[in-house]
């Protein structure tokens, strides 16, 4: 199979479906229009739901798109592991009322095995339980053997993210051999490990959700299926993890290159060296987007990616600042998919120099002031920070709370929380106060 790399993949994508009939999209931004359900786009479907709903109408019944997508639910897992990250593309072809199943299902499979060339024999399609119609394409149609066709239930085959359309869905898993595997007896399609990595995902649209757990059946059957660009090169590359595909290793490599270290040396230094990868590739999309560190909603996600990133860069030893040169190779990965990138880059380059100007005047006496906290700790043989105290660190110091968790985590401390968000609330009022 020929090594593609990021962004042949992508191109090779959207021309394949615009082969079919599909209209390519530009990337819609990061930052959701008319939605208040979502903070950030997290799939390739969200920016479309209007269409999806039948509210609005489509510029063309089928659409394809690479979607720059943020999902932070599992931040405290980035870095920690190989295959966590904050910000992805997802390769999308969408059918608003056009074709449905069959369609979708052969083009999924065309396109695995005839242009990208994967291995029909490592590919194991999944359906949602009682689906026995997209069963029965995979089976009859594809000529895929029952036995090699998995089953699954609502938590692994019904797509949904909230309130809006969803529905049930097929995906298809790609055995990346025993080496990445966990040996154990049973380890098949679905098992946690690496072995068997989901590569995409075709949703049959049927119902919208109305947030609460009712299901509408939605007067057209649409197609919303999405590929996480990064984890097919992972495939295709064969390469560990997403850390590893070409794009993602050249800034992986500056990281390195900054801070004078070889990665897979030290286990703790490679967390921060994928921390760091990952969260400036979000920083730089989220303000290309126009989005700014602040202290609420998406810009306070955007400030504590910044201020993660550049924490574990003085953890790695790096000297000074160093993100915006490092957002310089983002740009320079990513600029092909994503001209903007390009167009904006003295403005990228400003707004991350500033947050990290701000952040590196407090964050030496913040960990002197958290380091005292601790010794505090100790001696009282206290195993939780007090809330006042984690305040103390947002409000003066600004720390996010995540990072002040992070880093007393790392020595077997907690927070309380709930002390945190009442210190909050407490000054929140106090500032609402007549006079103040
Ligand atoms: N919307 C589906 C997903 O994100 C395709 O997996």
């Amino acid at each position: 199979m020929k090594q593609y790399g990021v962004n042949e993949l992508r191109k090779m994508f959207l021309e394949f479906f615009q082969s079919k009939g599909h209209l390519a999209m530009k990337s819609f931004s990061l930052v959701p229009h008319n939605d208040k359900s979502l903070l950030l786009i997290n799939s390739g479907m969200a920016p479309l739901k209007p269409y999806f709903t039948g509210a609005e109408i489509p510029p063309c019944k089928r659409v394809t798109t690479c979607q720059k997508c943020i999902r932070t639910g599992d931040i405290e897992n980035v870095g920690k592991t190989a295959r966590h990250g904050t910000f992805f593309e997802m390769l999308g072809n969408f059918s608003f009322g056009d074709y449905f199943k069959r369609e979708a299902i052969s083009w999924t499979w065309e396109f695995l095995t005839e242009v990208v060339g994967l291995d029909k024999d490592r590919l194991y399609p999944s359906v949602y339980l009682e689906d026995d119609e997209a069963f029965d394409i995979w089976n009859k149609e594809i000529g895929i053997p029952a036995e090699r066709i998995f089953r699954f239930g609502k938590e692994d085959n019904f797509w949904e993210h909230g309130a809006g359309p969803c529905g049930p869905c097929s995906e298809v898993y790609y055995d990346r051999g025993e080496k990445y595997g966990c040996g154990k007896p049973g380890c098949t399609v679905g098992c946690d490990c690496d072995r068997y990595m989901e590569v995409w995902n075709d949703v049959f649209t049927q119902f919208e959700n109305d947030g609460e757990g009712h299901y509408e059946e939605l007067q057209q059957k649409n197609i919303d299926t999405g590929m996480g660009l990064e984890r097919l090169a992972v495939v295709v590359q064969d390469v560990d993890s997403i850390f590893d595909v070409d794009t993602i290793k050249s800034l992986r490599d500056k990281v390195c290159e900054f801070a004078g270290v070889t990665y897979k040396t030290d286990e703790n230094k490679d967390i921060s060296i994928r921390l760091i990868t990952d969260h400036i590739r979000s920083a730089t999309f989220m303000i290309s987007d126009g989005i700014m560190p602040s202290n609420e909603g998406r810009g306070y996600v955007l400030r504590r990616l910044i201020r993660r990133a550049a924490r574990h860069g003085r953890l790695l030893g790096i000297p000074g600042k160093f993100l915006s040169e490092l957002s310089a190779t983002v740009i320079e990965g990513s600029k092909d998919g994503y001209p903007e990138l390009e167009e904006k880059k003295d403005f990228i380059f400003k707004v991350l120099t500033q947050e990290e100007d701000k952040f590196n005047k407090t964050i030496d006496q913040g960990l002197s002031i958290l380091a005292g906290m601790e010794s505090k700790m100790e001696a009282a043989g206290e195993k939780t920070l007090a809330g006042t105290d984690a305040f103390t660190l947002y409000d003066t110091y600004g720390f996010p709370l995540d990072l002040t968790k992070e880093i007393l985590e790392e020595k077997g401390y907690t927070i309380d929380e709930a002390g945190f968000h009442a210190a909050m609330e407490e000054q929140r009022k106090r500032r609402a106060a007549p006079g103040k």
